[in-house]
């Protein structure tokens, strides 16, 4: 599998892990864990104080009905490959991203950023996510159109299966809002990217996810006809499933916490990671066509962030008040 290119470790005592026929033991604890439909389930719990409860199970549970994003309208990889290359982030990343990069995208859901960056040859990719049903979509589209690059197990992003400093790329969007502790899931998964590799973060953001609290009370109110006011619910292009799958996800989701551009910039800081770039720009200048991901940028000031949160906000809050922020290792 592919996590052979990366070193992986057991998530309950870091140790040695040796491949069986249908498991993975840890030649240290020797705890077993099952491989099933190609997929390594090496789940296990985080030790949480008593005075902090645990949301892992709850959005496991959450997500196991309602995997996020759906696959339905796509026919193969080709369509997936179209599709993807509509999103900016999607197209940037994968014209960007360095040949025989590693990449690990923790919260991968149905694995269609994974499935679409492995199927450029020279990638391995490693999709994580603590549901199982998601995986297995994943899984089985991977397997269906034969994408070589990536590679799919189960995984809670507090206890990773892999050895400090294994990935070139971390990705993990729209994941750690969704934890009861986003900052430290930070630290983790932070740990995972090798010196001069980069690590991207996808939050909600506390103001422009203001305007999906706004469509959550029209929705409650108005049924089904004012779902409509929301921009992916409205797009023809998107089938029924999917826009279900959205709203679902948008507004009945379990748990939530929201963040600023100035507080992930000052988890990049404490934790050796040098600001590159960001979705929207946070200075308030324009996202170009071919805006270079893993260079430079300016942070922004306080008062340029506040500009363009509110800005985002008044716009809507485009694709749910999510914004994202690059980061490379020190
Ligand atoms: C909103 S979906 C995002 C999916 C994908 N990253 C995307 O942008 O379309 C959030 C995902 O995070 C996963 N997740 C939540 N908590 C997790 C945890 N502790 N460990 C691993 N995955 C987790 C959920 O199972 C879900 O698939």
């Amino acid at each position: 599998m592919t996590t052979e290119a990366c070193a992986a470790v057991c998530p309950i005592c870091q140790g040695q892990l040796a491949s069986e026929i249908s498991a993975i033991l840890c030649e240290k604890c020797h705890h077993r864990f099952p491989i099933e439909d190609g997929i390594p389930q090496f789940f296990w719990m985080s030790d949480w104080p008593a005075d902090k409860p645990d949301v892992t199970k709850v959005m496991q549970a959450f997500y196991e009905k309602t995997p996020f994003p759906n696959y339905d309208e796509f026919d193969g990889s080709e369509a997936l490959r179209l599709k993807a290359r509509k999103s900016v982030l999607a197209r940037l990343l994968d014209e960007q991203i360095k040949y025989g990069s590693t990449i690990l995208e923790v919260g991968c859901g149905t694995g269609q950023l994974s499935n679409f960056l492995g199927m450029t040859w020279g990638r391995n990719v490693i999709g994580a996510d603590a549901c199982l049903h998601s995986l297995q979509l994943a899984e089985k589209f991977r397997r269906e159109n034969e994408i070589k690059g990536t590679r799919f197990l189960q995984m809670n992003l507090f206890r990773p299966v892999f050895a400090p400093e294994s990935f070139d790329f971390v990705i993990c969007n729209g994941v750690l809002h969704h934890t009861n502790d986003p900052y430290l899931g930070f630290q983790t998964i932070a740990k995972l990217v090798k010196r001069g590799g980069y690590i991207l973060i996808g939050l909600y953001n506390r103001y422009s996810r203001l305007a999906t609290d706004f469509r959550r009370v029209w929705f409650k109110f108005s049924g089904d006809r004012i779902k409509s006011l929301d921009a992916q619910i409205r797009d023809h292009s998107q089938n029924t499933a999917r826009k279900q799958g959205w709203f679902q996800q948008q507004c009945t989701n379990p748990q939530e916490s929201r963040h600023t551009f100035g507080e992930l910039q000052v988890w990049f800081q404490k934790n050796g990671f040098a600001f590159m770039n960001s979705i929207p720009k946070c200075q308030g200048e324009e996202f170009a066509p071919d805006e270079k991901l893993f260079t430079p940028h300016l942070p922004g000031t306080g008062f340029q962030h506040f500009l363009v949160q509110a800005g985002e906000t008044l716009a809507g809050g485009r694709d749910g008040g999510v914004f994202i922020c690059i980061g490379k290792r020190s």
